[in-house]
């Protein structure tokens, strides 16, 4: 079975590093019209369209847009944005969520979480994902457009271990499993995707382990030895965004390479 992109101009937020980054390289290489990057910081999205664009065919654009997913208010003005961008005989009809903090204060704090820290994490990892799934299914549902989404949860929502950022990402595929079975009916195919260890900016002392090709010591908590690549996560979030994902809708796809905690 020969498999193809269902959605052809697609959002991903937090397409500027990292694994969303990866999902728009791989994106790119498929028929699709548009990919619009999205995060806080400009610079470091107007690198990476740089390098999208070496990338793209002739007919294809890309975009970068100043963007904070906590900031619920401003969903939709940044949908009426990029509808504006990719122009209106385009339907902006995918969206990869790829967001998300994790930094020192959110993960193996426990009960010691500041308030503040606790806010932050939850506000960016599962209240700006809850709302953008609403506001990004509202707008296809409104204007008569089948769409995809396709969240980036973690193997921590199999965890224990004691972090905020776990219960954001517990609860992130929650909703996934709820939301993708009623989302159907309207058009849209909700997927998600749970990666294990990957060494992105967010997990910088993964750069000491073996990814499979880069060398590096064996990872010890999984079957296969080695960390996850970002172009891993990417494949399986193009395989979601595929005609596939609508036999998986509400599904979230573990890629931990086998993590044995989880198996105790
Ligand atoms: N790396 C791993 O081992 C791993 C494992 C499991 C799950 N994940 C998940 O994978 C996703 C991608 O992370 P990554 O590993 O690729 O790390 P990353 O490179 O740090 O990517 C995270 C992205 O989120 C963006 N972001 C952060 N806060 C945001 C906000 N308020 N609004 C919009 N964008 C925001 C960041 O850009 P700005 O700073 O410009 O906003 C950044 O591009 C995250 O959801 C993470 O939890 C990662």
């Amino acid at each position: 079975m020969e498999l193809h992109l269902r959605p052809k101009n697609i959002l991903i937020i937090g397409g500027g590093s990292g694994i969303g980054l990866a999902t728009a390289e791989r994106l790119i290489k498929e028929d699709i019209s548009s990919i619009i990057i999205a995060s806080r910081n400009i610079e470091k999205l107007n690198d990476s369209k740089k390098k999208l664009e070496s990338l793209k065919k002739p007919n294809q654009n890309i975009f970068a847009v100043s963007f904070d997913i906590s900031n619920i208010k401003s969903h939709i003005s940044t949908f009426d944005l990029i509808q504006d961008m990719i122009g209106h005989e385009n339907k902006l009809d995918g969206l990869v969520i790829s967001s998300g903090v994790n930094f020192d204060g959110s993960n193996w704090k426990g009960f010691n979480i500041s308030e503040e820290d606790y806010d932050k994490v939850m506000n960016i990892n599962l209240k700006g994902v809850f709302f953008i799934i609403r506001n990004f299914s509202n707008y296809l549902f409104n204007k008569g457009v089948r769409g995809n989404i396709c969240v980036v949860s973690s193997i921590s929502a199999h965890r224990d271990m004691l972090s905020v950022y776990q219960i954001s990402k517990q609860a992130v595929s929650g909703i996934v499993h709820a939301y993708g079975k009623y989302l159907f009916d309207r058009g849209i195919v909700l997927n998600c995707v749970e990666p294990g260890p990957v060494h992105t900016d967010m997990m910088k002392y993964l750069a000491q382990y073996t990814d499979g090709v880069n060398p590096g010591k064996p990872w010890p908590e999984n079957a296969i030895k080695r960390t996850i690549r970002s172009e891993e996560i990417a494949e399986i979030i193009y395989f979601l965004m595929t005609e596939m994902g609508e036999t998986l809708s509400g599904t979230c796809i573990l890629a931990g390479g086998g993590t044995k905690a989880l198996f105790k």
